[in-house]
């Protein structure tokens, strides 16, 4: 059953040097993805997600950025020991990126045909003409209207969600196996977020392409994922199957999240919000980095790091007190 992973990472760590001190931005997180998985790597605001998924891409400049791994493979091939050039090669055509921000993602001043033309060009090889026709077919698998005027169009005259279906369409260009998507659709409003969203996992299925999705929009990973890995302030907290996770998690910070998810079959309007703020990364608690804000904390969650244990199958959790029984958890966020 166990396939081997197409992307695996252990032990990727980055530390920014800075003058104010060491950002310890990612303390050492393991995922692996195999072919065709979808999953998402989650968790508040800072708490480590982008730069972990730029430092897999080798885009964190470095220096300044410190950035170790005991193991960064994507497709057979250690990616700490490639050329620039090799990476060059692996970002755009094995691996496809969607940004957070569409905008910024796009040059202002290149229609979107002639973007996606050049991924077409640059890594599969065609002239100019076959990349002119099947960008505009790109454009209409993923639902843009009118993909021939489209096509000629500049990114300021797209809406928000043509902007960033075009950025999917680039994506996908060149059948990468792998797409690291960062927040794709946060930007969008709800209606136009599940339509970019529905063209995501249909593209992906067909193309059983892998997919890394990063959101704090746990709504979007019980959408897509297949698997998902709970980060909290540069560590993994808890991993494991979508469903089986989202409907009992063991983490306490797990339980917050889900707990603060805003719900329209209850008709309150209080919702839960987990206490304080992610710690600032130059000055982490000791122990558990979640002890703080944690409601089952003891002595024991403030001396030590708890380990990544797997309690079940599949099921990862970095907690001294998991939440096993079932009464547990939600009591403390009625
Ligand atoms: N170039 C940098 N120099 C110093 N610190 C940095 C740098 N880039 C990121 N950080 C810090 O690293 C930590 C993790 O940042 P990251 O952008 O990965 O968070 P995130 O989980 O993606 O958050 P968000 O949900 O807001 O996008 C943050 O504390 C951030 O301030
Ligand atoms: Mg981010």
């Amino acid at each position: 059953m166990s396939q081997a992973p197409l992307l695996d990472v252990q032990g990727l760590k980055v530390i920014f040097p800075t003058a104010m001190g060491m950002v310890r931005a990612v303390e050492g997180i393991d995922l692996a993805i195999t072919p065709g998985e979808c999953a998402a790597l989650v968790g508040e605001s800072g708490c480590g997600k982008s730069v972990s998924s730029q430092a897999i891409l080798r885009l964190l400049s470095s220096p300044p950025a410190l950035m170790s791994a005991r193991r960064l493979q994507f497709d057979g091939q250690d990616l700490q020991t490639l050329t620039e050039q090799q990476m060059a090669q692996i970002r755009g055509r094995k691996v496809g990126m969607v940004f957070q921000d569409a905008l910024t993602a796009l040059n202002p001043v290149m229609s979107v045909g002639r973007q996606l033309d050049e991924v077409f060009i640059k890594h599969c090889g065609m002239n100019k003409s076959q990349a002119k026709e099947t960008s505009i077919k790109a454009l209409a698998t993923v639902g843009v209207s009118s993909p021939d005027q489209r096509y000629r169009q500049f990114p300021h005259q797209l809406s928000g969600g043509m902007r960033q279906r075009v950025l999917i369409a680039m994506a996908f260009a060149a059948d990468p196996k792998l797409i690291i998507a960062d927040e794709p659709t946060t930007a969008l409003d709800v209606t136009i977020q599940m339509q970019v969203l529905e063209e995501l996992k249909t593209l992906q299925q067909e193309r059983h392409t892998a997919l890394l999705l990063i959101t704090h929009d746990l709504s979007v990973v019980n959408f897509l994922a297949d698997k998902i890995y709970v980060m909290y302030s540069g560590k993994i907290v808890e991993s494991g199957p979508v469903k089986q996770l989202l409907g009992r998690p063991f983490h306490p910070y797990t339980e917050g999240l889900l707990a603060s998810v805003p719900r329209l079959d209850t008709c309150t309007a209080r919702y839960y919000q987990i206490p304080d703020q992610v710690p600032n990364p130059m000055n982490k608690p000791s122990g558990c980095h979640f002890h703080p804000r944690c409601s089952y904390r003891d002595s024991l969650c403030a001396q030590h790091m708890p380990p990544l244990r797997e309690l079940m199958p599949g099921r990862m959790v970095r907690c001294h007190h998991p939440l096993m029984n079932k009464d547990e958890g939600t009591a403390h966020h009625a």
